[in-house]
């Protein structure tokens, strides 16, 4: 069978990132340019800067990830990009290059989901097995998904405020570490101890709903009151009571899911997934209460946005001849399907 080959890109939100994968499991370059120097004085992404930035790298990034992975034009089968979610701005700078590219090499566009790119990150690890329950929690998503075969997604849960990592960041700032905080508050967890024993919103409740705006206000307002009687604050301990509290939620729901759903795969994905403590909790849980379950997590480079995850998903809709039109725009709030 001929090797099939994707030019995949990203710039959804403040990494500029192209990839060109093979057969849609194997990583022949992705290449990722962060920008999150040029946010962190702002303590979070500026959509005008994320779109400038991307407009200044998006080709050279590109022509780096055709010579790294030592391939030319012809040999693609087809360009992918993602269509959204993300912003608006910094989707456009993407597809439009991706068109450019298509146009120009008379290659098929594929349009990627950002969220099914973060599923499929993991079929770059090791073969995905349908069906699958994937926990998806990312700075701008935290959601639980049934997928019977590789083409279709149920959202049977998500947060009803705060993503996971919006939640990181957002206490992360209180805590005066850079942005985005996620990455800093899991290493300072590793060194406290769980003392503030903070809410775990609807952990027993019947459904796989998660919120955690409770417990973001009840870490800052503990945090307020100290400050305001002058008492001390351990911010090694309150890392590790937030950590341990986001954690507990996830990984207790999570594993209910599974067993109500009766999956043969569990997957983590997005850039929370790169944090120690949940990697360590899920792991434990499913050797414990799981073992026949296939687990997969991605490794640390596949957790934050990358385009090898996208040109991973953009091989189902290749293989479906699944193609998009020069019509295709960026859409902010696509809906994950
Ligand atoms: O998937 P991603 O790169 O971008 C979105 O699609 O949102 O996720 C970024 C999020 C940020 O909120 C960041 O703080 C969080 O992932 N994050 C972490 C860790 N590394 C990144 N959160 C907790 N622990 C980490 N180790
Ligand atoms: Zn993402």
């Amino acid at each position: 069978m001929k090797n099939k080959r994707i030019l995949a890109i990203e710039t959804s939100c403040d990494e500029t990132s192209a990839a060109v994968i093979e057969n849609g499991d194997t990583i022949l370059s992705n290449i990722v340019a962060s920008q999150i120097k040029s946010h962190q004085r702002f303590g979070g992404v500026v959509p005008e800067i994320a779109s400038r930035h991307h407009v200044e790298q998006i080709t050279l990034i590109i022509e780096e990830a055709m010579q790294e992975a030592n391939v030319t034009y012809d040999d693609l089968d087809a360009v992918a990009v993602t269509e959204g979610p993300g912003l608006v701005g910094a989707l456009l700078i993407g597809v439009n290059a991706a068109k450019a590219v298509a146009f120009a090499h008379g290659l098929p566009l594929i349009s990627v989901n950002h969220i099914t790119g973060h599923i499929f990150a993991n079929q770059l690890v090791n073969k995905m097995a349908f069906p699958l329950l994937a926990l998806v929690v990312s700075g701008g998503h935290t959601e639980l998904i049934y997928m019977e075969s590789e083409e279709t997604f149920e959202i049977i849960g998500e947060t009803r405020d705060d993503a996971a990592g919006e939640a990181y960041d957002k206490i992360g700032r209180v805590l005066g570490v850079p942005y985005p905080g996620g990455k800093h508050i899991d290493e300072m967890a590793h060194k406290g101890e769980d003392t503030y024993h903070f809410p775990r919103a609807m952990i027993n409740e019947d459904h796989y709903d998660f919120s955690f705006s409770g417990l973001k206000s009840s870490f800052i307002n503990t945090v307020h009151n100290a400050k305001q009687k002058g008492e001390d604050i351990n911010e090694l301990n309150l890392a590790t009571s937030f950590q341990t509290a986001v954690v507990d939620v996830l990984v207790t729901k999570t594993i209910r899911a599974v067993k109500e759903k009766g999956v043969k795969q569990l997957v983590l994905a997005g850039g929370v997934a790169a944090n120690k403590g949940l990697r360590e909790a899920l792991t434990t849980k499913v050797a414990e209460e799981l073992p026949d379950l296939d687990l997969l997590i991605p490794p640390l480079s596949l957790c934050g946005d990358n385009a090898a995850m996208i040109g991973a998903a953009a091989f189902v809709k290749l293989d479906n001849q699944d193609f998009a039109t020069m019509a295709l725009n960026g859409t902010p709030g696509l809906a994950v399907s």
